[in-house]
């Protein structure tokens, strides 16, 4: 009975595929014939015992009260053993974190696909959870042997951050090619507790990761050159943030990079309507992509879930940009000695990844020749103090080749295949305004006329490195995208 129910299902998708049906329907009929194959699979022996559920009887006589949770998988009784011992009962109800929360699955490779997600942290901490990959095929029906099955690798780009939640990047690599010659598939992805949630169980949850329709893959993508030389990953955006810092940040980066570029914002939260207006003209010119993550503060994870956000980024565009710039919107990228980020960055081809220095500047301190105008200036032009205390450990942030890496972090990777290059010379920095972009408000707080000065035990230098790029940028911006940006607001 079960065959002559595959059979009609593979009938069914045949005559779908080649009656050219509409891709809604085919859609469709992916979703079911993944969810089929899955439930018949369950059916199959697996090398994993999963613990069922004891029946249990409740003790109430009729039914239960209203509202009692049904998620109590086994309940038992405390009992008096044949000692006179009394041995008593722990039963559990419901569930703290989830095994696995998936944010993406992307394709590395004709054989490699990364799934990108939040697990639970002590589950990681104290138990050994395993992620077991399976692909199958579209013409797979269950019991032949064309599925292909592989341990997952498990990578923790933020192990030591996370509180309920930690970021998980499940590598999941085939001993051969799979749906490489297009003819669709899933990724089926089978996540264990390792005994972790209870040691008398080890549960098992079996989902589909990624669904692939015929045809969608073309190999020749992962060795074509990519379409961006850069490519901007941001961290989650909270807060009330500037438009106007939000629109300097973009003008003075999309003339940094060039329009063989693209920027990719993250929305946790701080795209208000009036950094929407500020976003939206370089969305129009196709810059920029503006993703809505705000699901994510429903998870317990580090910092708006920054290192979920920026490995989800890192392989969704893993085949698209041949540079990933990973940095904050509070930060600008200067190069001191080059006009061009082109010679600068093939000269470092041949590392997979290199850091870039922090200038630190005050955030409110500002020149007392400007006083009056502070309100109509930029924030580069206006916050000219540069922190100089010297032998002092600061944060840098990073560049990566995104093809050599399989996972990534906020300042630097530790997943890359090739060398990185921790020091440049200095020849690409980077002036952090550290608070501005969430203040809204003329950030000059002090007028000054010297040159150095001690502030708050602090040396600062005068530095009017960035001042002097500004008209250019503002040149630049009114170019592109005309005056509609003139009255953005602190
Ligand atoms: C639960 O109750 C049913 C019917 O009352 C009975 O047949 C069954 O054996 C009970 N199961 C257990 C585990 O006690
Ligand atoms: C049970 O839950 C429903 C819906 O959540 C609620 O409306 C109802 O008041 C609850 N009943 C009790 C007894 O708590
Ligand atoms: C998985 O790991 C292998 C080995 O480190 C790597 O070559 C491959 O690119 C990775 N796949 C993805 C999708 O990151
Ligand atoms: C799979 O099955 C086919 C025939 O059904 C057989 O020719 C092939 O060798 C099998 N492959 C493997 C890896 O067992
Ligand atoms: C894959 O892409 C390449 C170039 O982009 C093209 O020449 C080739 O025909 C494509 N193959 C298929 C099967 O579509
Ligand atoms: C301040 O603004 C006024 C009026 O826009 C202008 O005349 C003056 O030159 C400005 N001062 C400086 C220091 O830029
Ligand atoms: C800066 O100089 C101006 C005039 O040269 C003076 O009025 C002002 O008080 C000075 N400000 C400070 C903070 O020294």
């Amino acid at each position: 009975m079960r065959m002559e129910k595959l059979k009609g299902e593979k009938t069914f998708f045949a005559g779908v595929t080649c009656n050219n049906a509409d891709m809604k329907l085919f859609l469709v009929s992916l979703v079911l014939f993944c969810s089929l194959v899955i439930l018949i699979m369950q059916f199959l022996p697996s090398e994993i015992t999963v613990s069922s559920s004891t029946t249990y009887n409740l003790s109430w006589p009729q039914s239960p009260p209203p509202n009692v949770s049904s998620a109590v998988r086994s309940w038992m009784k405390e009992e008096l053993t044949s000692d006179y011992v009394v041995k008593r009962a722990l039963n559990a109800v419901g569930s703290a974190a989830y095994l696995f929360i998936q944010m993406g699955a992307y394709r590395g490779g004709p054989n490699s696909f990364a799934v990108i997600g939040l697990a639970s942290k002590p589950l990681h901490v104290f138990a050994k959870p395993r992620f077991i990959c399976e692909w199958l095929p579209l013409t797979f029906h269950g019991d032949d042997n064309s599925s292909v099955t592989a341990s997952g690798q498990t990578i923790l780009p933020d192990w030591g951050y996370g509180r309920v939640y930690t970021v998980v990047v499940v590598n999941c690599t085939f001993s051969v090619d799979v749906g490489a010659d297009g003819i669709g598939g899933c990724l089926v992805l089978r996540a264990t507790t390792g005994g972790g949630s209870d040691r008398a169980a080890e549960t098992e949850e079996r989902f589909i990761a990624m669904e692939e329709a015929p045809g969608s893959v073309n190999v020749t993508m992962f060795s074509t050159p990519p379409k961006y030389d850069c490519l901007y990953c941001g961290s989650p955006l909270y807060g009330e943030l500037s438009p106007q810092r939000v629109r300097e940040w973009i003008a003075y980066h999309a003339k940094l990079f060039g329009l063989k570029s693209h920027f990719v914002i993250h929305d946790a939260g701080g795209v208000h309507r009036d950094v929407m207006e500020v976003l939206r003209p370089w969305m129009e010119k196709g810059l920029l992509t503006l993703q809505d993550v705000k699901e994510q503060e429903r998870f317990d994870g580090y910092y708006h879930n920054q290192f979920l956000v920026l490995n989800d980024c890192l392989h969704r565009y893993k085949f698209m940009a041949k540079w990933i710039f990973v940095f904050d919107m509070d930060e600008f990228i200067y190069l001191p000695s080059e006009t061009n980020l082109e010679p600068l960055l093939e000269s470092f081809s041949g590392y997979t990844q290199f850091t870039i220095e922090q200038m630190p500047m005050s955030n409110t301190l500002c020149q007392f020749k400007d006083y009056g105008n502070t309100s109509r200036m930029w924030g580069i032009e206006k916050l000219v103090y540069r922190d100089a205390r010297r032998k002092v450990r600061r944060d840098h942030k990073y560049a990566i080749q995104p093809r050599s890496a399989s996972a990534t972090g906020v300042h630097l990777s530790k997943n890359v295949a090739g060398p990185s290059l921790q020091e440049t010379g200095g020849r690409i920095k980077y002036f952090h305004y550290h608070g501005t972009l969430a203040m809204r408000r003329d950030p000059c707080r002090e007028l000054l006329n010297a040159t150095k000065i001690f502030f708050d035990n602090t040396p600062y230098v005068l530095d009017e490195t960035l001042r002097s790029v500004a008209g250019e940028v503002r040149m630049f911006e009114l170019k592109m995208i005309g005056p509609r940006l003139a009255h953005a607001r602190e």
